[in-house]
Parts: C-alpha cells; sequence; structure tokens
C-alpha cells in the first residue's frame, strides 16, 4: 500500500492569485487529492503562501509598507480565495512561520556543517545612492540572450533564460533608477552541479512516466551543464543565514519556498497534536516508522519546472532520509482570451473578482469546471467568459443538470418523491446488478467498453431482471468510473472530465429511451425499476464530478439524503471507503425519502457575460517598455456626413467556422437585427471559432459584398490592431443586435 503527498507549487504572498494560477499548479492538484481520497486513498495536500524573496520587498515598496503587511494581507486574501473555490488542502502554510524558519535554518546548517556549501566572494551590482546591493529582481536591462529590454537580473520573462546578472545589458537599478557599480560580496553556493549524475539517473528513470514538456526542460539543463548556485542574498527580508558572518544576509527564496512544504508538514503534525508523524510522509519507509511507502506528487507550473526537478530532488538526495517527487505534473499556461495574463494591462481576473461575480457554489464549481476543461495540460491554453457561459448552459445544465433534475421531477411526480420500490419481478435486481458489475469489471479488462457478445453474456445472466438497454447502461457507467480513474492516474484532466460527462450523456440517452413518461401509463413496475436505476445514477455522477465540482456534489447527495463524500476526511489523511468504485454499485435504498429537488446550474444569460469582459482592460500602451510609438493621423478631415456613410451595427455571431486551408480566415454568421448574413473575418490566428459563437460585435453593414477564398464576405468585424495584438471591439455592456453604433 502506499499513500499520496501532494504539493501546489507556493504561491507569492504579493498579489492576488488569478485563475492563470488556479489552472496551472492548483485546481489539476485538488481534483487529484480529492479524486484519490474518494478511492479510498490516504492524501496529504499541503500547500501555503510563499512569503520571501524580491517578489514581497518591491510590493512592499511599491505600496510604501513593511513587507510584513504585505504577506499578512495577500495571505488571507489568498486562503480565503481558494476557500471560495472549494479548496481541500490539508494545510495552508506560512513560509514566516517560526518552524519554516527553523526548518530552513537546519537545512542550510546540515549543508555547512557537512562542508557541502562554497563560500566565494563575488561580483554584483550595488546601487550607491540606496546604498544596497540589487538582488536579481532589483535590476532591469537588456536580456543577453534574446535582447528584450524588459529582463530581470537573473531571469528574462521574454525568452526564458536564465543567467548571471553581471550579464544583463544597460543594467539599471530598480530602486534609485541608476546605472548600478560592481562591488565584492560574500556568498554561499550549493554544489547543484556536483549531483548532475544522480539528477540525469533520477530524469532518465522517469523517461516513460513524467510528461514531455518537464523532460525537456529538465534534460535542457542537465545538457548544458549544472553548476554551483548562490542560495543566500544580500537583503533584509527572508530567513537570516545562520552564519556569524552573514549578517545582513538571508537564505535565496528558492532555497528556503521549496522547504515550505516540509515545514508545512510539520505545523500540520503539531497542531494535531503528533509533531514527529511529518516524517512519515517525507522520510525514506525505512528511516521512519511508517509503514506505507509515500508517493509525493508535485504540482506546479511551467516556470517552477526545474526547481521541482532538479535543485529540490538534488537537496533532498543530499540530505540522505528523504524521499524525491515521483511525479511533477507541470502544466503550461492559461491565457485569457487569446493574451497573456498581465496585472499591468488589467488583463486578468482575479479569483476574488470572480467569486464576487459568481456568488453561488453551483456557479464557483462551474468555474472550475469550465478551467479544468480548458487545462494547459500539453500546451498553452485560454480562458474566456462566453467559454464559461457555453459550457454552463450547454454541458452542466443541458446533460448532466437535465438529467438529475428530470429523474429527480419525475420522482417526485410519480412515486411520492422516495426511491421507488420494486416490484417483486424485479427484487433479485440490486443482487442482479451487483453481479453484473463485477462481471462487467472481469470482462472489460479494466476501462474499456464491452463488446457485443460480452453485453449479450450480461443480458443472458440477468434472467430478466435487466434487459440490454438497463444492462448496457450500468456498464458504461461500471467501464466509464474505471476510465475516469484511469485518466486521472495519468494526469489527463481534460480527457478524465470529458469522460466524466460521458456518463451523464449515457444517463440523459438511458433516459429518453426507456420512456418513463409513457411506462408510468402502460408499465407502472417497469417505469420504478427504471427510476430506481436512474436516483442511482445520480448517485454515481455524484462521486463523478465530485473532484471536480465538490460543492454540486454535495448538493446533490443532500437532495438523495446521503452524503459520503470524501470532505470529513480533509486534514486527517486517514484512509477511507472506495466510494469510487462502490458508487457504481445500487447505493440507495429503496423507500429512501428524496429531498425536492433544485435548478443545479441556472443559466447564464449573455448579458453576465458581457458585463464580465467589460471589465477586462486592454494593452496599455502607457506601461513602461511597452509604450508603441506615437500613432500618426491620417491627413484630411471628414465631416459628419462623410462618417454617417459608414453604417455600423452590433451584430451577434451565430456561427463560426475556419476556412478550410487558412490559418488566417474564419467564416462567420452574424445577426446583425436585420438579417443574417456571412462574414469572412481574418482573426483565426488570434481567436478559436468555438469561443467567438454568442458574442457581440460591431459590423460594418453597408461594405460592397467582396469574394475571399472564393466565398463571400457580407460585412467587416471592427477590430483594435495594435503591437498588443488584434482584439476584436465588443459594447461594454449588453447590446441588443442591430444597435446602431456611433
Ligand atoms: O512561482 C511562484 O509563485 C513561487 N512562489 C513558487 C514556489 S514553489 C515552492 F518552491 F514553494
Ligand atoms: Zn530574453
Amino acid at each position: 500500500m502506499k499513500k499520496y503527498l501532494i504539493t501546489s507549487a507556493l504561491p507569492y504572498a504579493n498579489g492576488y492569485l488569478h485563475l492563470g494560477h488556479i489552472a496551472g499548479a492548483y485546481l489539476p492538484a485538488d481534483i487529484y487529492a480529492r479524486f484519490l481520497r474518494l478511492h479510498g486513498e490516504r492524501v496529504l495536500y499541503v500547500c501555503g503562501s510563499d512569503e520571501h524573496g524580491v517578489a514581497i520587498t518591491i510590493a512592499a515598496e511599491k505600496k510604501g509598507v513593511a513587507p510584513q503587511e504585505i504577506i499578512d494581507h495577500y495571505h488571507a486574501a489568498n486562503s480565503e480565495a481558494f476557500s471560495g473555490l472549494h479548496w481541500s488542502f490539508d494545510i495552508y502554510g506560512r513560509t514566516s512561520s517560526a518552524e519554516h524558519r527553523a526548518v530552513s535554518q537546519e537545512w542550510f546548517t546540515t549543508f555547512f556543517e557537512r562542508g557541502l556549501l562554497r563560500e566565494r566572494e563575488e561580483d554584483q551590482f550595488f546601487d550607491e545612492e540606496a546604498a544596497m546591493f540589487l538582488p536579481d529582481r532589483y535590476v532591469e536591462g537588456i536580456c543577453p540572450n534574446c535582447g528584450s529590454d524588459k529582463a530581470r537580473g537573473d531571469q528574462c520573462d521574454a525568452c526564458g533564460a536564465y543567467y548571471n546578472q553581471l550579464e544583463l545589458k544597460q543594467p539599471k537599478s530598480l530602486v534609485s533608477g541608476k546605472t548600478p557599480v560592481v562591488r565584492k560580496t560574500t556568498h554561499w553556493y550549493y554544489p547543484l552541479g556536483e549531483f548532475q549524475q544522480m539528477l540525469e539517473a533520477y530524469i532518465e528513470g522517469h523517461a516513460g512516466d513524467w510528461k514531455d514538456n518537464v523532460l525537456q526542460q529538465s534534460r535542457s539543463w542537465l545538457k548544458a551543464g549544472l553548476g554551483d548556485r548562490a542560495i543566500t542574498r544580500d537583503l533584509s527580508w527572508g530567513v537570516p543565514v545562520p552564519l556569524e558572518n552573514a549578517h545582513g544576509k538571508v537564505l535565496y527564496v528558492w532555497f528556503d519556498a521549496v522547504l515550505g512544504y516540509i515545514s508545512a508538514t510539520r505545523t500540520w503534525a503539531a497542531d494535531r497534536g503528533t509533531p514527529e508523524v511529518w516524517k512519515d510522509w517525507w522520510w525514506k519507509s525505512e528511516k521512519s516508522e511508517a509503514t506505507e511507502e509515500t508517493e509525493y506528487v508535485a504540482f506546479i507550473g511551467k516556470d517552477n519546472i526545474v526547481f521541482h526537478t532538479l535543485m529540490f530532488p538534488s537537496m533532498l538526495h543530499a540530505h540522505g532520509d528523504y524521499i524525491l517527487p515521483a511525479q511533477v505534473p507541470a502544466n503550461e499556461f492559461l491565457n485569457l482570451q487569446g493574451q497573456k495574463f498581465s496585472k499591468s494591462r488589467n488583463w486578468s481576473i482575479d479569483v476574488r473578482d470572480a467569486l464576487l461575480a459568481i456568488p453561488t457554489p453551483s456557479g464557483r464549481d462551474a468555474l472550475r469546471y469550465t478551467l479544468a476543461m480548458n487545462f494547459p495540460e500539453t500546451r498553452d491554453s485560454d480562458f474566456t467568459w462566453p467559454d464559461y457561459r457555453i459550457r454552463t448552459n450547454n454541458e452542466l445544465a443541458a446533460i448532466f443538470g437535465n438529467f438529475v433534475h428530470r429523474s429527480m421531477q419525475f420522482l417526485h411526480a410519480q412515486f411520492g418523491g422516495i426511491v421507488p420500490d420494486l416490484a417483486p419481478a424485479y427484487a433479485t435486481l440490486p443482487d442482479v446488478w451487483e453481479r453484473t458489475v463485477h462481471e462487467c469489471i472481469a470482462r472489460s479488462a479494466g476501462a474499456s467498453a464491452l463488446s457485443d457478445e460480452d453485453i449479450d453474456g450480461l443480458v443472458a445472466k440477468a434472467s430478466g431482471v435487466l434487459t440490454r438497454d438497463d444492462v448496457v447502461f450500468i456498464c458504461s457507467m461500471c467501464t466509464g468510473m474505471r476510465n475516469v480513474a484511469r485518466l486521472y492516474s495519468v494526469f489527463r484532466f481534460r480527457d478524465a472530465i470529458t469522460e466524466t460527462m460521458n456518463i451523464a450523456r449515457a444517463a440523459n440517452k438511458y433516459f429518453n429511451d426507456m420512456q418513463p413518461w409513457k411506462t408510468v401509463k402502460s408499465d407502472r413496475d417497469q417505469c420504478a425499476k427504471t427510476l430506481y436505476i436512474c436516483v442511482q445514477s445520480i448517485y454515481t455522477l455524484s462521486v463523478a464530478f465530485a473532484p471536480v465540482m465538490p460543492a454540486v456534489a454535495s448538493q446533490i447527495q443532500e437532495m438523495l439524503c446521503c452524503k459520503t463524500i470524501a470532505d470529513g476526511r480533509v486534514g486527517t489523511a486517514e484512509r477511507g471507503p472506495d466510494v469510487w468504485s462502490s458508487c457504481v454499485l445500487p447505493t440507495l435504498a429503496q423507500g429512501t425519502k428524496l429531498n425536492e429537488p433544485h435548478v443545479l446550474f441556472p443559466k447564464i444569460e449573455e448579458e453576465f457575460i458581457t458585463a464580465m469582459q467589460a471589465q477586462l482592460g486592454a494593452p496599455d500602451s502607457t506601461a513602461p517598455g511597452t509604450a508603441t510609438p506615437p500613432v500618426e493621423l491620417p491627413e484630411g478631415l471628414i465631416t459628419i456626413d462623410d462618417f454617417k456613410k459608414v453604417q455600423l451595427r452590433t451584430a451577434r455571431i451565430l456561427e463560426a467556422e475556419r476556412v478550410p486551408k487558412s490559418d488566417k480566415l474564419i467564416r462567420l454568421i452574424v445577426d446583425t437585427g436585420a438579417d443574417q448574413r456571412q462574414i469572412l473575418a481574418g482573426i483565426g490566428k488570434v481567436y478559436e471559432p468555438e469561443h467567438l459563437v454568442g458574442l457581440t460585435v460591431v459590423v460594418v453593414v453597408n461594405l460592397k459584398p467582396a469574394k475571399l477564398m472564393g466565398l463571400e464576405s457580407q460585412g467587416m468585424l471592427l477590430a483594435a490592431n495594435s503591437d498588443s495584438g488584434l482584439t476584436l471591439v465588443t459594447p461594454m455592456s449588453f447590446a441588443p443586435a442591430g444597435a446602431e453604433v456611433r
């Protein structure tokens, strides 16, 4: 038996979490932890605020407050954001805690005393006006690799290169704005290079089970050769270096941050009154008292890869007693409506703003669902508000919610709101169902669907108690749940959730095919049996969707009067019943009184989406470094009558598809209020067709039709085009199709 230690990268407590963060290192981890708990596994899910480093001191300086004020504020705000989105951390710690300081200093001292660290005098940028050394983020300049003029002291956001700050061209102090001088300072180096071979073996040992992006980045670092890394900085904020001759120096944030997972686990253990138990989770089982091996899964975003596949594993290995990550499922980045998240341009959706706009638990779960269906698992992906609406209305409400609601309503209208009693002819159904499930598992060899012959065999064995339709449906739940489990276990979350929705699709089909509204008159016993199967499958679906939509799962289980969701184990890290496997069996007893149903996913209107989109900013051309040259206005003035010749109207996009053989052109059908027409728009490099449907745009309606790639375009969309990219012009708030634009 093994148990699972799950971590999510500790977010810096210097800003509000946005949806891009959530889709990277957080939501996959919460879904995974919830799935494993439902499976009965022992799980400890650890996270917390990263409260050191220059990211914090710069935020404090910008606001003119002490770093402590910044971290207290954002730690509280981000903890609340996680709770608002129904998080299931076992602990959310802080790296400013006394426990963390002790742990980090202990690790430094252990390495120091073993003679592993190297003390070295080196050149560093010094700001004479501010009288301070300039740690990496305090200098900006031109990237030595790609030439970007916004490169930071140690890393370039534009090309991802890491380098020594002295390599930066035209360096500028962010404290005084002056060019820094170079001065000598002493630092302690961690000999990462000494672990080159060990790390090569570790990475290649995972060649078959780690994601490509993680392997590729780790390999390219190894190929370049690992060298010494300074693990101290000249700063006043952080964990003080525990050496007498290190006054005014702190541990480098990346050295202490990764240890935050361990200190948070120690805090969790101490809080429960079992201070030694943390070792069961972090130490190799032969070193601790633990009887079960720990499988450590570290969820991160792609910008954190090498710290979790090289730096941290080498530290754990060097220490000796510790296990290494078994999996590092890093996601790529989530974009927002085709562009990178950017707080400075207000091109971002902070979780707290989303929570204000979406106050209901099911609306928030729908946001989790939408993000999960767009996880950047293999490449950067996109979140759009129209997609949130489409997924809520067309998937959650129209498929899953619809099945739950119609079944529950039918039970209340026709069977007095109870799990129907089975007629004597079907009395053995629960047993036959159970046998069918066991055979299905045996015959399906895992998760694949059964062949027609296998189904025939199961129908024959059901001796008239289950029909072919019943068997097909029960088996589709059974293989579906196993398939979802398989996909979760290999970190294919999008596919897992798509497959989950397929179970809901199968349930709707079953309800339709059984036509209970007819059989209730012609064969009431059969109708009762159909609804008995439907209500059990509502329970199955509540478990199936629980990892991604835990609040909705609880609401359904309240309707069914059966609370079994594994949330009760959060914080305890105990083993529990395997609800995931047993939920495909009939669970609800005949005669159980059910609560009144309510609509799980109220439809989202377009007005909501328009209002949310209006809150998004636009590329900010005044931001330093991104300023575009002044735009030259065309010569010659026109009169208002000239302008009036151009008729502009709002139009709703009804259909959108790519024009074959063109990466740029999208064929749209728009409703202009007066007619429906076809427009070809050159926006295919920026927008995906499915994200355009439902948007209100501005159209020139009196443009002469033109032919593009053999297709007629009857108008033109307005879009703003600049160095920051192309973006469609849409009204700030709701406007019906056909409104005149002036
Ligand atoms: O990128 C970040 O937000 C870092 N604070 C992640 C740290 S992960 C771990 F080391 F704690
Ligand atoms: Zn660069």
